[in-house]
């Protein structure tokens, strides 16, 4: 069985199905494995196809609390979609391969955790009322939406500011309808979050729908996501020579990405890219953690500077040896790096979204002659059309699953950013 401690609360263990079930451990605290067991084959499990190598990876994880053929069906099932590598051309004909992880269904990196999530919650789920409650700024929400669509015994709330998330991420989850209702906050995205968390501490509430949540808290969506790196490794020869950059908001990415390291795939480096919002490229530089008010950049989905899952990135150096110092580097990145970044890839014949744009950038400015690069590419260029039109001039053609949503109606109801509204909504 796996073990789980409670980063804040040590002396607090659960098993995966418990840290599955409760997302969030006592005093707000992360939980996180104990130990990490070393893989015995990597290179046998790199020669593997992606399902059943992601199976394989998960099962060693999760040591054994879902049964092989169990977690084999729900990989298939929610990794159900490609992960393409295309190689991107450099001056010097040097070239880096963009691992790009939005093919699935809401078009972003998300979908690989949140479909993951979802199939652990089925299994684990003891048949009681079951309301995933979550908030969003724009991209989690539609990656839960989807994952959770037609689930049955499943509702699903999703709150999202009103007015503040493009309208193509609004339409990708606010017209499913089913079990998946969603609520436009007339708030910011902080009043959203805020409210899932006075949510949880109604205890009547919690227990009359059965509330659980799903962001990036919870270990499960994590795990999934230390799958794709070992696919880039398995696509991209050279293992040892591979340097990872990584746009990073909340570093629940980058926290996947040393758990692969942490059990043995033995990648050279990992860059931690960040926007404006700089608070970690800041302590590792100064040792001073000293978190500024967050400003609004046009990689949107990292204005973070907060990062929830960094607690998890320092337990990886102090309880699991990792050392940071030579695997980690971290640097921040203004938007006119980003918009140079996102020209110079159109140069190069590859349309990047600005989130992937920037993660290229870093890699580039690091990469030295002997190392493989690859930067993950976190949404389609299509969600974020608005910010690519102004910079680079060109309308952005619409993937099949944006198109399918464009004329749909927005099936939201709309409430005040007040608890009492939200608690009515729920109840109703
Ligand atoms: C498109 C995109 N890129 C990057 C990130 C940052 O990922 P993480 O929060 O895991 O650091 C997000 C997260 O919201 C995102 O939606």
């Amino acid at each position: 069985m796996m073990e789980l401690v409670n980063i804040k609360v040590p002396a607090e263990q659960v098993s995966f199905r418990e840290a599955v079930l409760t997302g969030l451990g006592r005093e707000q605290g992360l939980y996180f494995p104990r130990h990490f067991a070393a893989l015995p084959d990597v290179q046998g499990l790199l020669d593997l196809e992606f399902v059943p190598r992601s199976a394989a990876i998960l099962q060693h994880l999760t040591e054994g609390e879902i049964a092989p053929g169990t977690m084999q069906g729900m990989v298939a099932s929610a990794f159900n979609f490609p992960v393409k590598t295309p190689r991107i051309g450099s001056p010097g004909n040097r070239t880096v391969t963009a691992l790009e992880l939005f093919h699935g269904p809401s078009l972003a990196f998300k979908d690989f955790g949140a479909r993951f999530m979802a199939r652990c919650l089925a299994e684990f789920h003891d048949g009681g009322p079951m309301t995933v409650l979550t908030a969003t700024s724009g991209d989690t929400g539609a990656a839960v939406a989807h994952a959770y669509f037609g689930q049955p015994g499943v509702e699903v709330v999703v709150l999202y500011p009103k007015g503040r998330i493009s309208p193509l991420q609004e339409k990708l989850f606010c017209a499913l309808g089913g079990n998946v209702r969603t609520v436009a906050v007339e708030a910011d995205f902080d009043t959203c979050q805020r409210l899932v968390k006075q949510a949880f501490d109604d205890p009547g509430l919690k227990q009359t729908l059965g509330l659980n949540s799903a962001n990036s808290i919870n270990i499960a969506r994590l795990l999934a996501q230390v799958c794709y790196y070992f696919e880039a490794a398995a696509q991209v020869d050279a293992v040892d020579q591979l340097v990872f950059s990584v746009p990073s908001g909340n570093f629940g990415n980058v926290t996947a990405g040393l758990i692969a390291r942490a059990i043995g795939l033995p990648y050279r480096r990992i860059i931690a890219a960040t926007n404006a919002n700089d608070t970690v490229p800041r302590f590792f530089a100064s040792g001073q953690w000293n978190p500024r008010t967050t400003v609004a950049t046009i990689t949107n989905a990292m204005d973070v500077s907060l990062p929830n899952n960094f607690p998890r990135v320092l337990e990886l150096a102090t309880r699991h040896g990792l050392d940071l110092n030579s695997v980690l580097r971290s640097v921040a990145l203004e938007d006119e790096d980003t918009r140079a970044a996102m020209r110079a890839l159109q140069q190069r014949g590859y349309l990047a979204d600005p989130h992937s744009a920037l993660a290229w950038s870093a890699l580039e400015q690091s990469l030295r002659d002997d190392e493989e690069g690859v930067f993950l590419c976190t949404a389609h260029p299509a969600k974020f059309s608005e910010v690519i039109e102004e910079t680079l001039g060109i309308e952005v053609s619409l993937p099949p699953e944006l198109e399918a949503v464009r004329d749909k109606e927005i099936l939201s109801s709309t409430i005040p950013g007040d608890f009492l509204a939200l608690k009515t909504f729920l109840l109703e």
